[in-house]
């Protein structure tokens, strides 16, 4: 009952400020939380966010890399216009959205991928944890695509079956890879930001 009432208050609690400063979803916080521990967004970057519908994290994303950056964002779902944000409504896994993000991008590489993608929830655990890794290894593609050396990734997972496998195919890229839950995220989801920090591109 105790540990209800303090989730409850925890949502209540970034519900209300993300209405007060503007954001549109309370995962704003967690990308803030994240960026207040490892400064990985950096002013006059070019960040791609995948899953970014409603649009919170591509506002956090914007507010940083200021007018001299910019921020790319891709989902299923349509999103309200945000000023300055390129919005591409696609599937991440189709290659016509990968093409679509080439020629926005030119011969520019990115800074930092962003992905907060979830699966639709099936309600099987399994099932549902084994789609968040499928789209985490698609971001992963993406920063192998995109990030220009030394770029970073943030990436939602859920914990279990194959969590470390993906962890060890990031670390191989990356000179660093941190486990991170936000104090944004709930109490009793499983999720996990996998933080990696430093791209390696291939030699
Ligand atoms: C938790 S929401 C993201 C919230 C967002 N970070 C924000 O702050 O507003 C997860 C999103 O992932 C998107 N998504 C899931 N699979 C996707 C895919 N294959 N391609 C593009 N987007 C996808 C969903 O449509 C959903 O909008």
């Amino acid at each position: 009952m105790a540990k209800r009432w303090y989730r409850d208050r925890k949502k209540e609690f970034y519900y209300k400020q993300a209405k007060k400063q503007g954001y549109r979803a309370r995962s704003a916080y967690k990308l803030l939380q994240i960026q207040q521990r490892y400064n990985i967004l950096k002013r006059g970057d070019t960040i791609l966010d995948l899953g970014a519908a409603p649009g919170g994290w591509s506002q956090v994303a914007k507010e940083i890399v200021g007018e001299e950056g910019k921020v790319i964002g891709v989902d299923l779902l349509p999103i309200k216009p945000i000023k300055n944000i390129h919005f591409i409504e696609g599937d991440i896994t189709d290659t016509e959205t990968m093409e679509k993000i080439k020629e926005l991008i030119g011969k520019k590489k990115i800074d930092v991928v962003i992905s907060d993608m979830s699966p639709n929830i099936s309600g099987n655990y399994s099932l549902d944890q084994a789609r968040s890794v499928w789209l985490c290894e698609h971001a992963l593609n993406y920063a192998e695509n995109f990030l220009k050396e030394k770029g970073n990734l943030v990436c939602k997972v859920f914990e279990g079956e194959d969590f470390n496998n993906l962890r060890a195919k990031i670390k191989k890229r990356f000179h660093k890879v941190e486990n991170v839950i936000p104090k944004a995220s709930r109490k009793t989801s499983s999720e996990v930001y996998l933080v990696g920090i430093s791209f390696k591109p291939d030699s």
